[in-house]
């Protein structure tokens, strides 16, 4: 199992002050000094978080690889195209969402989808589908030639302390998925409660997290931050 660290709240962080920090690429190599095996980060339409310089700097400054996150806008696929990440994950975007609230639809995939997972292929970009646990939705994705998914685990991060309903979606999805010969990651509102029932799913390959670890970040790296500035505080009036 590969576990992919989204850095975008890093920079939701930045975006705050329209400032120069925190910096998502340092929050990119400490998290493979952690242990991340790649690193994630999602270049949205409306440029809430992530900034395309951000997005040139990770591709330059990574050791493990880069998953790009992005929709099928012409102009994030030609910096993806330009800067050729090991992955692209292709999302659906909705202006006013808070956050990727759904899989893309493929109850009709449209040619914009199409055109889009060729341009990023042709660059020789793997690009990954992010899709509701639904097998019409994998069939589609198998169709579309593509050769990896990425089950959105939204609704099982609202549902896990209920039932194991929609745990038992996730597991049936992956294990079609993999069946049909798809590499499956997953990923969305995973957390350090949630997490291990998903990881432990056979034939998932691939976890993306991002949220629930930035906010331990933020919580475990206050006692030093404090310190620190304390300290220099203290030595002025020194
Ligand atoms: N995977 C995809 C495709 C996403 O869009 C997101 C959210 O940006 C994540 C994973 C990570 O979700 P979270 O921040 O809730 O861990």
């Amino acid at each position: 199992m590969r576990l992919y660290i989204n850095i975008d709240h890093v920079a939701t962080v930045r975006q705050a002050r329209r400032t120069d920090e925190p910096d998502p690429v340092m929050a990119a190599l400490a998290a493979e000094r952690g242990g991340a095996n790649g690193i994630t980060a999602h270049l949205r339409e409306d440029r809430r978080h992530i900034q395309d310089d951000d997005v040139r700097q990770l591709a330059a400054a990574v050791t493990t690889v880069l998953n790009l996150e992005l929709a099928t806008s012409s102009d994030i696929v030609a910096l993806a195209r330009d800067l050729r990440p090991f992955q692209a994950t292709i999302v659906p975007e909705r202006r006013e969402e808070v956050t990727t609230e759904g899989g893309l639809d493929l109850t009709r995939p449209g040619p914009r989808l199409t055109e889009t997972i060729h341009r990023l292929t042709d660059a020789g970009i793997r690009v990954s589908l992010f899709i509701d646990p639904d097998e019409g939705a994998i069939r589609t994705a198998v169709a579309l030639g593509v050769p990896a998914i990425e089950l959105h685990t939204g609704d099982y991060a609202h549902n896990w302390r209920r039932d194991t309903r929609a745990l038992d979606t996730l597991r049936r999805a992956a294990a079609t998925a993999k069946s049909l010969g798809l590499a499956v990651h997953a990923g969305h509102g995973l957390t350090y409660l949630n997490v291990q029932p998903v990881a432990a799913i056979p034939e998932l390959e691939e976890l993306n997290i991002g949220h629930s670890i930035v906010s331990r970040a933020v919580l475990d790296g206050m006692e030093p931050a404090v310190r620190a500035m304390a300290a220099l505080v203290a030595a002025a009036r020194r």
